[in-house]
């Protein structure tokens, strides 16, 4: 059975549906769009900022960790997808293309098709989780397999827009990073400005530079602390890196298009971009899902895999972002699942042991 993508502009627009606005009517008056402008919206934004009391404790500071992963297809490139292809739309654009290691391409196809635009991804072959895979397939996207890595099919997505009547909504695209931007408006309108360090995990580094525009635009300067992973950590190389390796998919990235913006970030707040392992990743991220109660992707996970390993460095009021949800990879969720699936024969006496005896 093959679905056709429905052909009818199918955009959102008007008055928001329920309590739950969507972002770009939230921030109508800081976002490059008019009023009346016909939205596409699937209702992103306005995530939950919840306390993490044994992090929090661990690192002797307020943590709290912003859920991305709450968006309506699971991470928070939504909060772009919704500017870029609403603008797209509005300029009568056709197509839309991007190049991901996963969510992009997911968000990517979903407003596509809310829009009734036809969408494209790029994908590094065999490097995509599950669920991100799942998604933009079932949203219809046509999925380009590309054997090579992430920088390189984002070289040619340029390479092909740069020729070709399509949108590129990589953050390159300036709508991505106004749309990315509003998620430090909610965390400064929660905290009410009392926010010291931010925690983030940077790949192609468009949101890190989006939260600090975000910020300056609220007037503060919370000290933003960008994690990449060790295998994939250009910016604190100071170099591209040719063939980054981690277990976090979503920031397997080497040569980061928003390069500048990101140094400036850290530069400009008193922060910094630093390393974290893929042990550590992982171990955080078994912290945030045993503990927490909080299931993420591994990427997400190097946030607080970094606020572990460096400390709350004197600050009191901290927030990592939690930027996709876990359910994305579940690959990565059951691979970790430290012995603890235990195959059984039905007789009594061995679920019983299974059920209660040591583990
Ligand atoms: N966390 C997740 C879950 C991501 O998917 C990404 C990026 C990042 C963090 C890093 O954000 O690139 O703005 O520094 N994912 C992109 C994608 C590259 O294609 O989905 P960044």
């Amino acid at each position: 059975m093959t679905f056709k993508p429905v052909p009818l502009p199918r955009i959102q627009g008007g008055a928001p549906v329920g309590t739950h606005v969507p972002l770009i009517e939230r921030y109508l008056d800081r976002l490059p769009f008019e009023p009346g402008d016909k939205l596409v919206s699937l209702q992103e934004g306005s995530t939950p900022l919840l306390q993490a009391p044994v992090i929090s404790e661990i690192v002797g500071a307020t943590v709290r960790l912003k859920l991305e992963g709450s968006n309506p297809t699971g991470s928070f490139k939504d909060r772009g997808m919704t500017c870029a292809v609403s603008a797209a739309a509005r300029d009568g654009a056709k197509a839309v293309i991007c190049a991901s290691t996963g969510n992009t391409a997911a968000s990517s196809a979903a407003y596509a098709a809310r829009a009734g635009i036809t969408c494209a991804v790029i994908v590094p072959e065999g490097k995509i989780a599950q669920g991100k895979m799942a998604q933009t397939l079932v949203h219809g996207a046509r999925v380009i397999s590309l054997r090579g890595n992430f920088d390189q099919a984002l070289t040619l997505v340029r390479e092909l827009t740069a020729t070709h009547p399509i949108v590129l909504v990589n953050s390159v695209n300036e709508y991505r990073i106004e749309g990315q931007k509003t998620a430090a408006f909610e965390i400064h309108e929660a905290l009410e400005g009392g926010l010291d360090a931010l925690c983030i995990p940077v790949g192609n580094a468009g949101n890190i530079t989006s939260y600090w525009r975000g910020f300056r635009e609220m007037g503060t300067s919370p000290r933003m602390l960008g994690f990449q992973a060790e295998g994939a950590a250009p910016l604190v190389a100071g170099h591209p890196i040719e063939h980054p390796e981690t277990v976090a998919s979503a920031i397997r990235i080497g040569n980061p298009v928003r390069w500048e913006d990101a140094m400036a970030a850290a530069t400009d707040s008193r922060g910094s971009i630093r390393t974290v392992s893929d042990t550590e990743i992982l171990s955080a991220y078994q912290l945030l899902a045993y503990r927490e109660g909080m299931f993420c992707e591994p990427a997400s996970a190097a946030s607080v895999a970094g606020l572990l390993k460096y400390g709350a460095e004197g600050a009191e009021q901290v927030v990592c972002v939690l930027t996709g949800r876990g359910l994305k990879d579940p690959e990565t969720a059951i691979a970790n699942n430290d012995g603890r699936m235990i195959t059984c024969p039905v007789e009594i006496a061995a679920i019983e042991e299974a059920v209660l005896g040591d583990p």
